[in-house]
């Protein structure tokens, strides 16, 4: 029974499959990925812009489990890779080469010579590692990621453009560019930036592309330019958040890659590369209440959602709603109550969520954390010797499949030699 679940509800996200079933099924916490609601991610950013050359770079950062990889290669989406680790995993899924983009950021030259090697695309962000790509690569394409000079995100910790910032090259070095890519040989395939992640006002990505734009134009025959991703979801849907408005910003998008084709004299691709955006509200993240208590005035749910599983809100403060759901069919009140919610890590700031209104929890509730399936998993990790969960997916029919086993102490073992 959903205590809450007005959100999920809404979206048919569950399709029939009932929590404490899935939990049961497949250990607590759980990772819950909805195939549709991915899908149609993947379609809304992929038909925002008209422009015939306007390609999709899903940044795989975000969530880069195979199964979801292949879907949005169906979805007809490519691939931006940040670590050779990363563009292994998205070969693996099935991409060919040519569809992956390698924005990278102090990279050794190993990782270089391996993306030139697979013939995927580098982007470099430093002139010193332009420096290393041409030493190592002459006479090869490359793009270089340049500072539009303006940041954008949720958190200081998120913003990737502007002043404050280790990312990208400031316009202010062009000159420098120019010289080491006539040194090397090298050709400037394209440029790109990114500014910053869970931009929810279009004016400030728009501001940051007209600024690139106008960078842009101080360079011959670029093949592509890439605008960044960073598009935001709305993660306060309890309270009514709106969503941005991707069609409308699709509109001016295309407007401003039709305008600087003709002056430029050439129809060059243009690309986004939205991370969060494509599985953020595909995933709800399920835990399990295994203790209430009273600390003083200041009420505790403590549960088995440890920052080890979800990172985000001990990370950034970030909100996640919270739905609960029961095990039971007992129709009765459920008062509202103030609670903290809590993970089960050593460490006193291991929350999930801060003095929430929720349904008076009861030990073995099922908690949801909605809108996880951005910069979860990905960022989970084993710390405390926990197991990282598993990962399932609803499929378009309504079945379940099990798209990452949970890790077995076997695994965590595995590597150490002693
Ligand atoms: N391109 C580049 C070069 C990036 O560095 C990033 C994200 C993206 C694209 C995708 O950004 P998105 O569309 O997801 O905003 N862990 C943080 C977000 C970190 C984003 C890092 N870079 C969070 O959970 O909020």
């Amino acid at each position: 029974m959903k205590l809450n679940g007005k959100v999920t509800d809404a979206l048919n996200f569950f399709q029939g499959n009932e929590p404490h079933a899935l939990t049961r099924e497949y250990g607590s916490p759980l990772y819950v990925y909805n195939e549709r609601i991915f899908r149609k991610s993947c379609r809304d950013i992929k038909g925002m812009c008209e422009y015939p050359k306007f390609f999709v770079n899903y940044s795989v950062k975000a969530n880069s489990n195979l199964t979801l990889l292949k879907i949005a290669r169906e979805e007809g989406l490519r691939a931006d890779a940040t670590s050779q680790g990363e563009a292994v995993a998205i070969l693996a899924a099935g991409y060919q080469p040519e569809e992956i983009f390698y924005v990278v950021n102090n990279v050794s030259a190993a990782e270089l010579n391996f993306a030139v090697e697979k013939n995927i695309t580098v982007s470099v962000d430093s002139l010193s590692q332009l420096e290393t790509f041409g030493q190592l690569n002459p006479g090869k394409r490359v793009s270089v990621r340049l500072n539009p000079g303006i940041g954008a995100g949720h958190h200081e910790k998120v913003v990737t453009g502007g002043d404050r910032t280790k990312f990208g090259v400031n316009e202010a070095y062009i000159p420098d560019i120019k010289r080491i890519l006539e040194k090397y040989d090298l050709k400037l395939a394209g440029i790109n930036q990114h500014i910053g992640s869970l931009i929810m006002d279009g004016s400030l990505f728009l501001a940051g592309v007209q600024n690139l734009l106008k960078i842009a134009r101080q360079f011959d025959d670029l093949d592509f330019i890439d605008l960044g991703g960073g598009f935001g979801v709305p993660y306060q849907k309890q309270e009514g958040e709106e969503p941005l408005d991707i069609e409308s910003l699709g509109k001016l998008l295309s407007k401003f890659m039709h305008e600087f084709s003709e002056s430029y004299g050439k129809e060059l691709r243009f690309m986004v590369e939205p991370g969060r955006y494509i599985p953020a509200e595909s995933g709800v993240l399920l835990g399990t209440v295994h203790a209430i208590k009273n600390n003083g005035f200041v009420k505790y749910a403590g549960t088995d959602l440890g920052f080890s599983v979800f990172a985000r809100p001990m990370l950034y403060d970030a909100h996640h709603d919270i739905e609960v759901y029961r095990d039971s069919d007992e129709i009765m009140e459920h008062p509202i109550k103030m609670i903290n919610i809590v993970g089960n890590m050593c460490e006193s700031g291991d929350y999930i969520a801060r003095e929430r209104y929720l349904p008076a929890l009861r030990v073995g509730d099922v908690l949801g954390v909605l809108d996880a399936g951005a910069y979860g998993y990905a960022m989970s990790s084993q710390y405390n010797y926990r197991a990282r969960p598993a990962e399932v997916l609803i499929c378009e029919d309504g079945t379940r499949k099990l798209i990452r086993r949970r890790d077995t102490y076997e695994d965590m073992l595995a590597n150490m030699i002693f």
